[in-house]
């Protein structure tokens, strides 16, 4: 029922002519799976030639963060509709700009919003700090960040676009430690917490369509074991999204 998903987040690597590069050697292999929705997401100032090679191909284009302001005085920002204008996809909230650069749980939900009105997919992380993981607070801390990033948006969604928003399940102590969650554990996360929440607040229908993957130190021999839960439907990818043998690995893996 739901499409396999699987993006790479490049974070703050490649240049211009790097991201060329990476993406002429990554388009035949990713090009040969079919059946797996597959994007890339290299930093801002690559979207441009990324999105003239990426042109023709079944490869989808996704930006790092956005503003969710359409214009305006945000030196330094990028609002939805510059955004839009390359690419179909955004990470919003990811654990990084959490932890560095102060996004909450509102500032999430007012991106969510934007990527929505410019009629982005949204690819909203979720995931617990290592703290909170120990402390048992797993549970409450994923359900809030899904409840509070997705509050008030009930109008954007008809039962049948819940392919129209992705969430991603990262652990934050799984995220470039080398140290991924077990299968199974990320499983518990998506099943006990993330569906449940989303079906509060849209549905079971549209929980249930709604495509969660798993994100954090995910490689080419370890992806196969997340996707064999059919409850985790395909990979955001850090480090391994930047190696092309890697890469295309985990995307064949998510074909099945
Ligand atoms: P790694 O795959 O490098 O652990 O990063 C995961 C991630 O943060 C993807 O958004």
């Amino acid at each position: 029922m739901r499409t396999p998903f699987v993006a790479g987040n490049w974070k703050m690597f490649k240049s211009v002519a790097e991201a060329r590069h990476l993406i002429s050697e990554l388009v035949p292999g990713l090009q040969a799976v079919e059946g797996v929705e597959k994007v890339l997401c290299p930093p801002f100032t690559a979207l441009l030639a990324a999105a003239a090679l990426l042109e023709g191909t079944d490869i989808g284009l996704g930006a790092q963060n956005l503003h969710w302001e359409i214009s305006g005085a945000y030196t330094g920002e990028i609002s939805p509709v510059m955004v839009a204008e390359l690419c179909r996809y955004v990470i919003i909230g990811h654990s990084e700009r959490r932890k560095y650069f102060g996004e909450t749980d509102e500032t999430v939900n007012r991106k969510v919003q934007a990527a929505l009105t410019h009629s982005l997919i949204p690819i909203v992380c979720v995931g617990e700090t290592l703290e909170e993981n120990e402390a048992g607070q797993t549970a409450q801390v994923v359900s809030r960040q899904i409840r509070q990033g997705f509050a008030g948006i009930g109008g954007f969604f008809e039962a049948s676009s819940a392919s129209s928003v992705v969430v991603a399940y990262e652990p934050v102590w799984a995220i470039g430690t080398g140290r991924p969650s077990t299968a199974a554990g990320a499983r518990a996360v998506v099943v006990d917490v993330i569906r449940p929440a989303l079906a509060e607040l849209f549905g079971a229908a549209f929980s249930q369509a709604v495509r969660v993957l798993y994100g954090g130190s995910v490689t080419g021999s370890n992806a196969a074991e997340y996707f064999a839960e059919p409850e985790i439907d395909g990979a955001l990818v850090g480090g391994a999204s930047l190696k092309v043998a890697d890469f295309t690995q985990i995307v064949k893996a998510a074909a099945g």
